[in-house]
């Protein structure tokens, strides 16, 4: 049972609160990406986690034991780096098993788990090689198959494939995942990379400010953001936002932009707002939803300033009233930059904030 709890974790740095009280449970053998913009504290919520950095107050279980003052060492956690961290004059066999002989472990054992961490990082065909030998993606390798070695309960990893390029970035993430579903074992994952969270974890905490803003599946986190900000930083291009007011009209409920655009709120998404009639509120819609053309569907005037081609189909960027606007077109478009063209939203896939707040007033 490797279950990792955090119960009213704090960190400061002198003065400097870092961390307010931070509640967290990760389940055992579940894969949790720590998601956030730089700064927001998921390298100090991985170190307390794995002992490298003392909560404030608080306390850390990993699974029965309390380990909030527990050294490094005793904890049962093998963290991996950004940086690799090898000895560049070992070789990569002498590298993944440096942690066993520091502790002792007999040579032939040692020599069975390398071996064994060899072949499932495809590693067999370097091990007499020194660091500087290998490609990035290899020395990311190395770095894991000392972590495996340790045969951790749990797993820390942070940002470990952001020093390698995005060809390598993608074929690491399927093989980090792979290696999560055959090892069964819990892993806490630390990127910036909100592609990287959605399509590596079970369970995306997505961090801002020290705080959790939502934890959730990665489907969850898309469809139903909780609030503005983790509607913003999910998703590529990011969510369009457009402010204006819900107004109660006929029996229905109409969202009104700066600049005269009306949207009739369909009945079924009007339902869930009806908490922010008479209010400012902030529409968001996600460019990737403004493609399909239903002759019911409202639409919302866009001045392309420039055309982004990406083969599948094709980005309008631009304003809506004030607003910055992006919306997906088809590839075979004849949309040019200056032109102004009307852009269908899809009224069921509509979200809306209290603008006072940023919570999501439609939280399915
Ligand atoms: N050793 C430290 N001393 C002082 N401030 C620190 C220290 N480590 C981190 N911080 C501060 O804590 C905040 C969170 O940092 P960090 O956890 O590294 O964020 P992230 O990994 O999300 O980029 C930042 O404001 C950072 O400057
Ligand atoms: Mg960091």
């Amino acid at each position: 049972m490797s279950q990792v709890r955090l119960d009213q974790v704090t960190k400061s740095f002198g003065s400097v609160a870092v961390i307010p009280p931070l509640d967290l449970v990760i389940a055992d053998k579940e894969f949790v990406v720590l998601v956030g913009p730089s700064g927001c504290g998921k390298t100090t919520t991985l170190r307390m986690i794995a002992g490298l950095e003392q909560a404030t107050s608080g306390e850390i279980r990993i699974g029965e034991r309390d380990v909030t003052t527990l050294r490094p060492g005793l904890r049962n956690c093998s963290m991996v780096f950004q940086n690799y961290a090898l000895y560049p004059h070992m070789t990569v066999a002498e590298n993944i098993g440096y942690g066993m002989k520091v502790r002792g472990t007999p040579k032939a054992d040692i020599n069975t788990a390398v071996a064994n961490a060899a072949r499932i990082l495809n590693l067999g065909a370097y091990l007499n090689r020194k660091p500087s030998a290998l490609s990035g993606g290899q020395r990311q390798r190395v770095a894991i198959g000392r972590a495996i070695v340790r045969q951790p309960d749990v797993f820390l990893f942070d940002e470990p494939l952001s020093n390698l390029d995005a060809k390598l970035r993608i074929e690491m993430r399927t093989e980090i995942k792979l290696l999560h579903r055959r090892l069964q074992t819990t892993i806490v994952y630390v990127t910036h990379d909100q592609v990287e969270a959605m399509t590596m974890a079970d369970r995306v905490v997505v961090m801002n400010q020290g705080r959790i803003e939502q934890a959730a599946d990665p489907i969850t986190l898309y469809e139903s953001p909780k609030n503005l900000f983790v509607a913003a930083f999910i998703g590529a291009p990011s969510m369009n936002f457009v402010e204006g007011r819900l107004e109660a009209d006929d029996g229905g409920v109409v969202f009104r932009a700066e600049g005269g655009v009306a949207i009739a709120v369909p009945a079924r998404v009007a339902e869930h707002v009806s908490a922010g009639i008479g209010q400012a509120v902030v529409l968001g819609i996600r460019p990737e939803h403004t493609m399909t053309v239903d002759p019911a569907f409202p639409t919302i005037r866009v001045e392309v300033a420039d055309i982004e081609p990406l083969g599948p189909h094709t980005l309008a960027i631009g304003k809506a009233g004030a607003s910055a606007f992006t919306a997906q077109i088809h590839a075979a478009s004849r949309v040019r930059p200056e032109d102004t063209i009307e852009v269908p939203i899809d009224p069921e896939k509509m979200h809306f904030f209290l603008k006072s707040t940023g919570e999501a007033l439609k939280h399915r």
